[in-house]
């Protein structure tokens, strides 16, 4: 499955470039490759839980009015509270205090941050996968998260692209890749101390 090929000057090239060392840190402390246990799979949705909970509503505030609801669609918090509930994990506190410090307050810092967990829908595909074969969870009981929207993850990550490249100026692209930047290393934060114990 591949997704690529944006021109050289468009935001989504500097957002990767940007951040391709930080996805290869979150790949190794997450470890979702190779066989996964199943208490560490579910520390890891409680994870996603503490952040979205805090994220979202952060996220939300800074965008333009007009792409607020378009935002509400898109959420996957909801599919992670199936899987908390299917799995009995405990729904953690929220993380207000590391993704504060985020600060995001332009739109387009909100859009470089909403790159990095919407481009994450296509990484879990793969998890999704790697999941059921080795847990043998289904979408229905505990993988709803990672299999998110399913088959259309495709379409949603073009859409995505185009209002990332409509909505964010040039002059703001370095602004974007920051929050992108600063965001991975928000999730790193909190999965931290989940997942390192
Ligand atoms: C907090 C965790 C993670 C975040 C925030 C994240 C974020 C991202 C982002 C932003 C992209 C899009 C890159 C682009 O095309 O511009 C991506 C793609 C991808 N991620 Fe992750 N990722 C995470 C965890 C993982 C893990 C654990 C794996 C592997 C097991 C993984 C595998 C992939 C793969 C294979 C793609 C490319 C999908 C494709 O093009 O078909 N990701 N991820």
């Amino acid at each position: 499955m591949s997704f690529d090929a944006a021109p050289d000057n468009s935001l989504l090239t500097r957002l990767r470039q940007a951040t391709g060392p930080q996805h290869e840190a979150v790949e190794a402390l997450l470890k979702l490759d190779g066989e996964i246990a199943g208490p560490h799979y579910r520390r890891v949705l409680a994870g996603f839980a503490l952040f979205l909970s805090a994220w979202e509503p952060a996220v939300r505030a800074a965008l333009p009015g007009d792409l607020q609801d378009w935002f509400d669609a898109r959420s996957r918090l909801g599919f992670l509270r199936q899987d908390l509930q299917a799995l009995a994990v405990a729904s953690p506190p929220t993380s207000v205090g590391i993704v504060g410090a985020l600060a995001i307050a332009t739109p387009a810092e909100a859009l470089g941050s909403m790159y990095v967990l919407e481009g994450s829908a296509l990484g879990g595909q793969l998890i999704a996968r790697t999941v059921a074969r080795t847990l043998g969870l289904t979408p229905q009981a505990g993988a709803a998260y990672f299999h998110g929207w399913g088959e259309r993850t495709g379409d949603n990550w073009r859409a995505f692209r185009q209002v990332l490249e409509q909505r964010v100026p040039q002059a703001d692209h370095q602004d974007a890749a920051d929050a992108a930047v600063r965001t991975f290393e928000a999730l790193r934060a909190t999965f931290r101390p989940l997942v390192t114990a």
